[in-house]
């Protein structure tokens, strides 16, 4: 998001926020910041998982009873997650028309090796945001998830879960895409700052180690549940579950 680009008319020249590129910076900056306010949320949620069975199917239960709710925030979700990668396709387009090949080079070498790998991390994670939808929400891998409930007749999330992840090819593919999410929120963080323009000389290396550290609470947090149910940390109460994958 950083460096410069060219200010160019589009097709939504209704919309100064649309037509400018500074306005589709601050797009993709605002985006961000929901999607990242998302994870925050999703992470506590999914730790419920450490309380046991009853606490993360209660969790899940109490999600599904504010149906209306939750279709707003997947609209909202779903919303940020276009216009977040098509305004950051549109910005690399403008920046590299813009620039020289040279300048470039020289520009890409004197940045961090989270700044380089933005658009690779970026489209891992947009790979596994699907992957992981089909698995948990559809649960069209293992349509039996779907029959799944546990004695108070909640959908058993927990039992799901820990079944998908006994996995360790399940698990491992996880904790590579939460390590490139960690990758992408490295340098993402620090850089809508920088767009929004409350960073400045001083304030800059403050915000890009505040932003490194929330990418590794995120991170942390997400590896530690495929990590704990490799472990045997956390289990099913009753019967092994049988691997997804390789059984
Ligand atoms: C590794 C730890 C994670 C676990 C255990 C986990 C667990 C789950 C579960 C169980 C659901 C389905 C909820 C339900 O329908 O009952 C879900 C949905 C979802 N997860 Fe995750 N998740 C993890 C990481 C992530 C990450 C890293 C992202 C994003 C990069 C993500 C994005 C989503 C989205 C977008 C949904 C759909 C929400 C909805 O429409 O209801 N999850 N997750």
């Amino acid at each position: 998001m950083s460096g410069s680009a060219s200010s160019k008319k589009s097709c939504c020249s209704c919309s100064p926020l649309f037509s400018s590129s500074i306005g589709r910076k601050w797009i993709v900056a605002l985006t961000g910041i929901v999607l990242v306010l998302f994870l925050i949320g999703h992470l506590l949620g999914n730790l419920s998982i450490f309380l046991g069975p009853d606490a993360m199917n209660a969790y899940a239960a109490f999600l599904k009873s504010t149906e209306e709710l939750l279709w707003v925030v997947r609209i909202v979700l779903l919303t940020c997650v276009v216009l977040h990668i098509w305004f950051t396709i549109t910005l690399w387009h403008e920046n590299k028309r813009a620039r020289p090949q040279k300048y470039a080079v020289k520009n890409e070498l004197g940045t961090t090796v989270y700044a380089r790998l933005m658009r690779i991390s970026g489209l891992t994670v947009l790979a596994f945001v699907l992957y992981h939808l089909a698995q948990f929400t559809w649960q069209s891998f293992n349509p039996e998830y779907k029959t799944w409930v546990d004695a108070q007749g909640r959908h058993d999330v927990y039992r799901m879960v820990v079944t998908a992840f006994s996995c360790p090819f399940v698990s491992g593919f996880y904790l590579i895409a939460v390590g490139l999410l960690g990758m992408h929120l490295s340098h993402g963080i620090a850089s809508l700052f920088q767009t929004l323009g409350l960073s400045n000389q001083k304030l800059r290396p403050v915000l890009e180690r505040g932003g490194l550290i929330l990418a590794w609470i995120l991170f942390v947090g997400f590896a530690s549940i495929p990590a704990s149910v490799l472990l045997g940390l956390v289990k099913v109460t009753s019967g092994l579950p049988s691997c997804p994958v390789c059984h």
